[in-house]
């Protein structure tokens, strides 16, 4: 479950190349173009770094990223269904470089959004940021869901549980399991070296989740909106280092922040 050095630089490398991939793609998200479109894109800006898109061919998933638009929770499936101004659509990017992999996701905002769905796109990505700042070595893996699970309800926001972050290195998806809501059962201490994500997925209604026919796309059934963000990270000696960053520093979520409220 621990990685090496050398893993964790190649990781770092990973990760880096993902954020890009998602800074590349996010301009191109605009109402009328279809998330066929941001596959296309992503897919390319994949290869162009030397790596390969981790969902292609994944269980049988049919393209290279993950596009969930309002109130598809995650694992939506690019179409040719064009996006609308004020939809969101969250744009979950994995690449596989050089043995390892990063995932990284941020839900973008298409024009113009409602100022509740602003808050539900806001408040989410800032849960990804407690859930990680609990992370520290010593600490149990349920302390991220506890702080996650903490500032959705302090929003009035719901909690997916069926989907929840995971162990990631030399393969996609891989041991440790994080609960993005508080279960005392995910005891397992954190250590330096471990590599995980936190993606939380928050409902404006009930969290309850369906399922389409294609065995992929995952549905609220309230049919109301959800939101997501991921991080890949490391734990380290003194804390947590975040390895879906671009080599330059910036961070997807930052670079895409919604404008503020009026
Ligand atoms: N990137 C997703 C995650 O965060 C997994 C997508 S699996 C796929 O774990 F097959 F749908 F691509
Ligand atoms: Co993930
Ligand atoms: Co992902």
């Amino acid at each position: 479950m621990l990685r090496t050095p050398d893993e964790v630089e190649r990781m770092r490398r990973a990760g880096a190349a993902a954020a890009e991939v998602l800074l590349e793609v996010g301009p191109e998200v605009l109402p009328g173009v279809t998330t066929d479109h941001l596959d296309e894109v992503v897919h390319e800006a994949t290869i162009a770094r030397g790596g390969y898109p981790s969902p292609l061919n994944y269980r049988g998933y049919p393209k290279s990223v993950c596009t969930s638009v309002n109130e598809v929770i995650c694992h939506g499936i690019p179409d040719s269904r064009p996006l609308a101004d004020g939809d969101i659509v969250n744009v979950d990017v994995t690449i596989f470089l050089d043995g390892v992999h990063g995932d990284t996701s941020v839900t973008f905002a298409v024009g113009d959004l409602t100022d509740h769905d602003r808050m539900l796109v806001a408040e989410t990505r800032v849960a990804m940021d407690e859930g990680i700042a609990a992370v520290a070595p010593g600490q149990p893996v349920c302390a991220i869901g506890r702080a996650i699970e903490r500032h959705a309800r302090r929003h009035g926001l719901g909690i997916v549980r069926e989907f929840i972050g995971h162990g990631i290195g030399t393969e996609f998806h891989s041991g440790l399991q994080v609960p993005h809501y508080h279960d005392p059962r995910a005891s397992t201490i954190l250590v330096p070296g471990m590599t995980f994500t936190v993606e939380p997925m928050l409902t404006l209604g009930d969290p309850s989740c369906g399922m389409w026919d294609d065995d992929w796309t995952a549905v609220t059934l309230d049919g109301r909106r959800t939101a997501q963000f991921e991080h890949t990270v490391l734990v380290t000696e003194d804390g947590v280092e975040l390895l879906t960053v671009a080599s330059d520093g910036t961070v997807p979520a930052d670079a895409f922040a919604l404008p503020a409220a009026v």
